[in-house]
């Protein structure tokens, strides 16, 4: 998922989920001040659109990426904001760079800590990063049946070779029973006081099938490792595996062939503070 330009031309789920989200903590977004971070921001529209107009007007905030691209994209498309700023970070990195240990007042982080195979290094991360007292909004991934097409995909002789890590990209939760329980004791076990710790189902509707294709592409890491001749049936197999798992339906009266679908997925929404 290192391609901004694609990505942050199909990411309306993830901003309507931002949206409802940072409208949900809108109270204690405003609250925030001084240094924020957030974490996996992606080409940065997010938080420009949704978090930094919410924050304290005297905060500031980094955003970080583990991904060269995604920082260089968000540099140059907001880098003259002196609100906001750029790095790249790993959050599940076993060595937190020391020049930023306990110097964030308050963290936020949409749809990037799925992808953390080590989920409690993650929040350990987090935890050091915040002075005392701050507080965390992190909303990610929980399950996601459509992504359940890697390991199918992953099976298929034709496609093996460029899939063998295909397990890394399943959200860190998915097959977790009781998930928001487990989460919850997580983030205890690091340190944090859980102010609160939801699993929400929610669903966006795709239009087009264009559109749905390109939000299945964008996030996919495997096909660009393959050759050009097999990148067009990966694709169509890909779609349609992903599509086996949620709702199909035609909204239209006139056009048979006007689809639409219902993407069904789960969402952890999480607000922890780090005690005084
Ligand atoms: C789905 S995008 C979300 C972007 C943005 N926050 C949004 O809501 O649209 C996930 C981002 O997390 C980043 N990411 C994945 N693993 C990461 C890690 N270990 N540390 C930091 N960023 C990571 C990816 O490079 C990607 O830009």
């Amino acid at each position: 998922m290192d391609n901004p330009e694609l990505y942050a031309t199909v990411n309306n789920l993830q901003r309507t989920d931002a949206d409802d989200i940072s409208h949900e903590f809108e109270e204690d977004i405003r609250k925030m001040s001084g240094r924020c971070l957030d974490i996996g921001s992606g080409p940065g529209d997010v938080v420009m659109d949704f978090i930094l107009p919410k924050l304290n007007p005297t905060a500031t905030i980094v955003c970080s990426d583990i991904s060269e691209a995604m920082v260089k994209f968000g540099k140059d498309k907001y880098g003259e904001n002196s609100r906001v700023n750029f790095i790249k970070l790993d959050i599940e990195t076993p060595n937190l760079p020391r020049n930023l240990v306990g110097q964030f007042d308050h963290v936020t982080s949409f749809y990037c800590l799925h992808w953390c195979q080590n989920m409690g290094q993650a929040l350990d991360n987090i935890y050091k990063l915040l002075r005392p007292g701050g507080t965390s909004l992190l909303a990610f991934v929980a399950n996601d049946s459509g992504l359940d097409a890697y390991k199918v995909l992953a099976t298929m002789i034709r496609y093996k070779p460029y899939m063998m890590d295909a397990n890394r990209y399943v959200p860190f939760y998915q097959y977790t029973n009781r998930q928001r329980k487990t989460l919850k004791t997580l983030l205890e076990k690091v340190g944090f006081e859980v102010c609160h710790c939801s699993r929400r189902e929610k669903s966006y509707v795709f239009h087009k099938l264009e559109e749905f294709s390109q939000f299945v592409l964008a996030l996919n890491p495997f096909i660009k490792r393959m050759p050009i001749d097999l990148r067009e049936e990966y694709r169509n197999d890909l779609v349609r595996e992903v599509m086996r798992k949620k709702i199909i339906f035609n909204q239209s009266e006139n056009n048979e062939d006007a689809y639409s679908v219902m993407y069904r997925y789960h969402t952890s929404v999480v607000y922890v503070r780090k005690p005084l």
